[in-house]
């Protein structure tokens, strides 16, 4: 037996790898800007106090980034045209590129917003009950909101009759992030009395130095959000600052002091996914509820992983427009299924790309995967009733624009 050559030994790769010669180092460091962010602004205090029970009383510290209040009072942003509520497209726009934010006005109407007050409050108090609430240090969590409540499909789709606004969102989003964007999570996020702040934050904490943004946060107030009731903190305009430091490779510089959104139940709020953002401080008794339903380019791993969390029957039910969103259909590039979904380009080959018949198959321990075959492999391991067959030939069957050699497996021809 000839031995390994020295060259592939651990030992020997370790040796030749010290920090100094290796690749992209400079670059991966500089991923990172919130050492220069916390060096150039000592007096903003980006580490939230501890959790209530941890503390003598309430406790603030004078000038830390939740010291604050909505940008039409606060001294240092209220003569700056900052975003507010509007159906404007062309204000939208302008305010999502200028300061990392917009804000769509009604974007559900009072009936829409009830419904998914009523869910989220009651789903809140169930999970309680059931000993599985998500604890967080602003409240409580509700995650994978598609298994709760047919509204949050319809949230997630953006469908005019849950979202009357929902055409106008997409319009947006899909001009942020491109064709094709998929859903990365959809969690309710409550604020509760006693809570404390969440740290201030960049959803999208790769690639911070992308020329657009790669992720972009629906925000959709379910309750009025304001500077009492933990109106989430956001720092307009660092969306830029933060890329364009890393870009040019110098220090971040003195940021501007954050502020608290206000907004009424109802309006979908637009984040740029790197603009400095975080849930604020509930003083109120009654909880703030905002559901975060952040959207991304298709070639970035999901928060929530819909592959394997996704209620067979929620599966059943969707659109093929939700089964995209949350990642269900295939394009080239990303999540084809034993090769299901090559040459497919998204929705237009819905057929080509649509992955959820393994999932389901394989929810009822049926789901047949190609393994190791060969020549030698016996009759009835080369005619097996393999999954792929079965969805291929019903894509093609059904197949609208379904491109030629679809699976990037030669079947019968
Ligand atoms: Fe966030």
């Amino acid at each position: 037996m000839t031995s390994v050559p020295n060259e592939f030994d651990p030992a020997d790769i370790a040796l030749k790898s010290g920090v100094e010669v290796q690749m992209y180092q400079t670059e991966h460091a500089l991923k990172d800007p919130m050492r220069s962010v916390l060096e150039d602004n000592p007096e903003i205090y980006f580490v939230p106090p501890k959790r209530k029970h941890e503390w003598g009383q309430w406790e603030f510290k004078s000038g830390a980034y939740y010291d604050t209040t909505r940008g039409a009072k606060h001294p240092y942003w209220c003569n700056e045209d900052l975003p507010r509520p509007s159906k404007n497209i062309d204000r939208l726009r302008s305010d999502l590129l200028r300061w990392g934010y917009c804000m769509v006005e009604q974007a559900l109407t009072e009936t829409q917003v009830a419904i998914i007050h009523q869910r989220v409050i009651e789903q809140a108090e169930g999970e309680r009950l059931a000993g599985i609430a998500q604890r967080t240090p602003s409240g409580q969590n509700i995650n994978c909101c598609v298994n709760k409540g047919r509204c949050f499909e319809g949230l997630i789709e953006q469908d005019p009759a849950v979202v009357q606004g929902g055409p106008l969102i997409e319009q947006l989003v899909t001009e942020a992030l491109g064709p094709n964007w998929i859903s990365t999570s959809l969690i309710a996020s409550i604020a509760l009395e006693g809570g404390v702040p969440q740290a201030l934050h960049q959803d999208q904490d790769i690639a911070l130095d992308s020329k657009s943004p790669l992720t972009v946060n629906l925000l959709t107030t379910i309750t009025d959000i304001d500077e009492n009731n933990g109106g989430t903190l956001v720092i307009p305009g660092s969306h830029l600052t933060l890329s364009e430091s890393l870009r040019a490779n110098k220090p971040v510089g003195k940021l501007p002091p954050a502020i608290n959104l206000d907004a009424n139940a109802g309006t979908v709020i637009i984040t740029d996914g790197r603009l400095l953002h975080s849930t604020g401080i509930n003083h109120t008794q009654t909880p703030r509820v905002v559901m975060l339903n952040g959207m991304q380019h298709p070639l970035l791993r999901q928060q929530e992983n819909w592959m394997l969390s996704v209620r067979p029957e929620v599966l059943k039910r969707a659109s093929p427009k939700l089964l995209q969103r949350m990642g269900y259909q295939a394009t080239n590039a990303a999540q084809t299924n034993e090769g299901h979904g090559f040459g497919a380009r998204g929705l237009i080959d819905e057929a080509a790309g649509s992955t959820v018949d393994f999932r389901l198959a394989a929810d009822q321990g049926n789901y047949l995967r190609v393994g190791e075959l060969s020549p030698n492999s016996d009759r009835q391991t080369l005619e097996a009733e393999f999954t792929l067959k079965a969805v291929v030939a019903k894509a093609r069957a059904g197949g609208r624009s379904a491109p030629v050699g679809i699976g990037g497996i030669k079947l019968n021809p």
